[in-house]
């Protein structure tokens, strides 16, 4: 670039900016250089740049051939001398613009900058950092406040969601818990009902069988004077006598007035027993023999212990202790029963699916069966435990059983609230413990431990 090129670009900017030669001579300048030194430009024309300067001519020249030898911009700093006589320090920036040759010296320019006003500005420049830094702080303050708020919005909104959820799942319970209770009461209605109808008639006939048996004998030894005092008979009688094969009739009616009155006997236990489960009048604190509840959940079950074509028969062994009456509420305490006897049977019906009673098994003494144990644990409590020769419960199943609605039944046969209202029976109502013991494989057991009082 030659110097007129030089002034042409330096016109324009608004930066001072000097041409000199490595030997220092001033070659061109703009008019902020002259400005800065207070002169007007034509004064310049001709100067070396130690004229100007207050630094020694040595050390400019040793700056200038600095610039000249690098590519990279040569930092420096220079005294101006004004022309009012005060002085300016300045920050120089050289860079070669024409290396040095044989026809020339090289062309260096050189950017000057007022320190002081470098300086300010540095301070500006600080000033607008802090400023900027603190303003960053802030924001970032407001953005952790931001995000600690959405936090806490978020736990608020996850509480809220498990609250309702709880209130949910305690709606959907009592819900169950009211259905369950309204078909037990239901069932109770119609137990009763029936066992009340059932009752009259049975006591009727119950009532007349003994008098029918005695009345019956008499006649019969009516009949045996009759044929004592008169050894011969009309022919038309002795014929009657061959049709309706006396002897054997004498012989037969005592055994069929036996009969009879077993099995009446037995509709009245039955009656007896439905009577005892609904226990509908028995919503307080009552003291009752368990065995009685025990016995009568069983009459109730009764149909599901027989064989049928799928299932063998469910042997029922009771090992019944003495007992003493216990205080309680009996209809819940035999709804206790009769869910897990129920499950019991399920669990056997199950294992019978699974091939455990097949036909070899069913000549081993290992048939499906259900043992009832009571006995007195202490003057204060006793116990009831229901166990089945089933498949047992894993430890899985286990833990979950007495959550509501756990159930491995599919849908429909199996709502999962049995074991969970027995448990609120039993430890709830009646200050109890009930527990489970299971080895999978070879069955389950139910523990009820329940105060006398
Ligand atoms: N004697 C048992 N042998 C094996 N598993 C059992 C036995 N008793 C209970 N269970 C298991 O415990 C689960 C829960 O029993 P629970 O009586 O509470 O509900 P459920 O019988 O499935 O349904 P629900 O009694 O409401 O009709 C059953 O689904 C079953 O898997
Ligand atoms: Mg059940």
């Amino acid at each position: 670039m030659s110097p007129e090129q030089f002034l042409e670009l330096a016109k324009v900017l608004p930066e001072p900016l000097l041409l000199v030669s490595s030997k220092g001579e001033l070659l061109a300048s703009n008019q902020p250089v002259a400005d800065m030194l207070g002169l007007r430009r034509q004064e310049l024309r001709g100067k070396m740049l130690f004229d100007l300067v207050t630094e020694c001519a040595n050390d400019i020249i040793k700056y200038l051939q600095a610039c000249s030898s690098s590519r990279a911009m040569i930092l420096g700093s220079l005294t101006l001398r004004r022309n009012d006589g005060q002085t300016l320090i300045c920050r120089s920036q050289g860079a070669v613009i024409q290396p040095w040759s044989a026809e020339s010296s090289a062309l260096i320019v050189l950017r000057l900058e007022n320190r002081t006003v470098a300086s300010n500005n540095f301070l500006l420049l600080n000033d607008k950092i802090e400023e900027l830094a603190k303003e960053v702080q802030k924001r970032k303050q407001a953005e952790l406040e931001l995000q600690k708020a959405n936090e806490e919005l978020e736990i608020r909104v996850e509480e809220r969601t498990i609250a309702l959820q709880e209130t949910l799942n305690e709606l959907q319970i009592t819900q169950t818990q009211l259905i369950q209770a309204e078909k037990m009461s239901s069932l109770g209605q119609m137990i009763a009902g029936i066992a009340h109808e059932v009752n009259n008639p049975v006591s009727f006939i119950y009532g007349n069988l003994h008098h029918a048996h005695k009345y019956t004998q008499d006649l019969l030894k009516l009949l045996q004077i009759y044929q004592q005092a008169c050894p011969n008979l009309p022919l038309e009688l002795e014929k009657q006598i061959e049709e309706i094969d006396l002897d054997f009739l004498i012989e037969d009616i005592i055994k069929l007035f036996d009969s009879m009155r077993v099995g009446t006997e037995r509709i009245r236990e039955i009656v007896q027993s439905l009577r005892n489960f609904s226990r509908l009048d028995e919503a307080e604190l009552k003291q009752v023999n368990i065995h009685e509840g025990i016995d009568s959940t069983l009459m109730i079950l009764e149909h599901r212990l027989q064989a049928t074509q799928e299932y063998p028969e469910i042997h029922v062994i009771r090992k019944y202790g003495q007992l003493p009456n216990v205080t309680c509420y009996p209809g819940q305490l035999n709804q206790v029963f009769m869910n897990i006897l129920a499950n019991a049977i399920d669990a056997l019906e199950r294992s019978a699916i699974a091939g455990r009673w097949s036909a070899v098994n069913s000549t081993t003494i290992d048939n499906p069966q259900i043992e009832i144990r009571t006995e007195v644990i202490n003057q204060n409590w006793i116990m009831v435990t229901i166990a089945d020769n089933g498949l047992g419960i894993n430890e899985q199943v286990r833990s979950k059983l007495f959550d509501p609605f756990f159930t491995t039944k599919p849908v429909g046969k199996g709502t999962g609230l049995g074991l969970y209202v027995s448990y609120q029976i039993i430890v709830e109502k009646h200050g109890g413990k009930l527990s489970c013991f299971s080895t999978v494989g070879k069955g389950a057991e139910f523990m009820i431990k329940i105060p006398v009082k």
